[in-house]
């Protein structure tokens, strides 16, 4: 629903409210209580964007795999502000990344109200055996031994700010964790997924946050 029917949608309702229930029901319809808390939920969203964003990244990282490193509908964060160098790494062409996030925050808990963004893109680190000052840990940021704990409380504030029925995009590399594994620490079962990368080991994820989707719901999961 857009903004412009969840407006609709309460203005038929007052209008009925006004009519003090005498009216046709050919002329006015009653008004649907699900509908209405949709559009409720739609503007609620408005009112807590930020600055109406709609879209969240919330560890951005250096931004690499947006198209526009300033979407304007976007708020990115990450944990750290930081430029980050490194030496000769198998040729690989880049030596430093910025990593210059809008806000600084964690994604175990994050700032934002719930039901805020109509897209969130979580793209956490995916590693927890890597050396401190390899270039992989400089640029993406390295697993924490609480790691289960630390994905699982990311998931769900990720689709505790998102909107009801919006999307949230998922990334994964599975080198050194299963696509199966980390999905066990979301509470919403994924719709679909694509592998990407030379070795196929990037996996694209696509959850949404309805209610039809989570896990009580839905019973086993069949992503490998
Ligand atoms: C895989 S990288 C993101 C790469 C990014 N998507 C890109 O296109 O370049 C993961 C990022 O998560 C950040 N990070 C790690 N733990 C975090 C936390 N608890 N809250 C927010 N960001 C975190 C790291 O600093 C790192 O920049």
């Amino acid at each position: 629903m857009k903004v412009e029917q969840a407006v609709k949608e309460l203005e038929r309702a007052i209008q009925y409210i006004d009519n003090e229930y005498s009216c046709d029901d050919r002329v006015l319809k009653c008004p649907n209580p699900d509908g209405l808390a949709i559009a409720l939920n739609v503007l609620k969203g408005e009112i807590n964007a930020p600055n109406n964003k709609t879209i969240l990244d919330p560890c951005c990282g250096g931004k690499q795999f947006w198209f526009n490193k300033n979407n304007p509908d976007a708020l990115y964060q990450d944990i750290r502000k930081e430029t980050v160098y490194w030496n000769e790494d198998n040729g690989h062409p880049k030596r430093k990344l910025e990593i210059d996030p809008d806000v600084i925050g964690d994604f175990t808990n994050m700032e934002f109200k719930d039901n805020t963004f109509s897209l969130v893109v979580f793209d956490p680190p995916h590693f927890n055996k890597l050396g401190n000052n390899s270039r992989t840990a400089k640029m993406y940021g390295k697993l924490l031994p609480t790691w289960e704990d630390d994905i699982r409380a990311g998931f769900s504030e990720c689709f505790r700010v998102l909107n009801p029925n919006g999307t949230l995009v998922f990334k994964w590399n599975s080198t050194q964790i299963k696509v199966k594994d980390i999905l066990e620490l979301a509470e919403y079962s994924p719709l679909f997924g694509h592998t990407s990368g030379k070795r196929a080991k990037t996996h694209w994820i696509t959850f949404m946050k309805s209610e039809s989707q989570r896990k009580e719901a839905i019973h086993g999961l069949s992503q490998n």
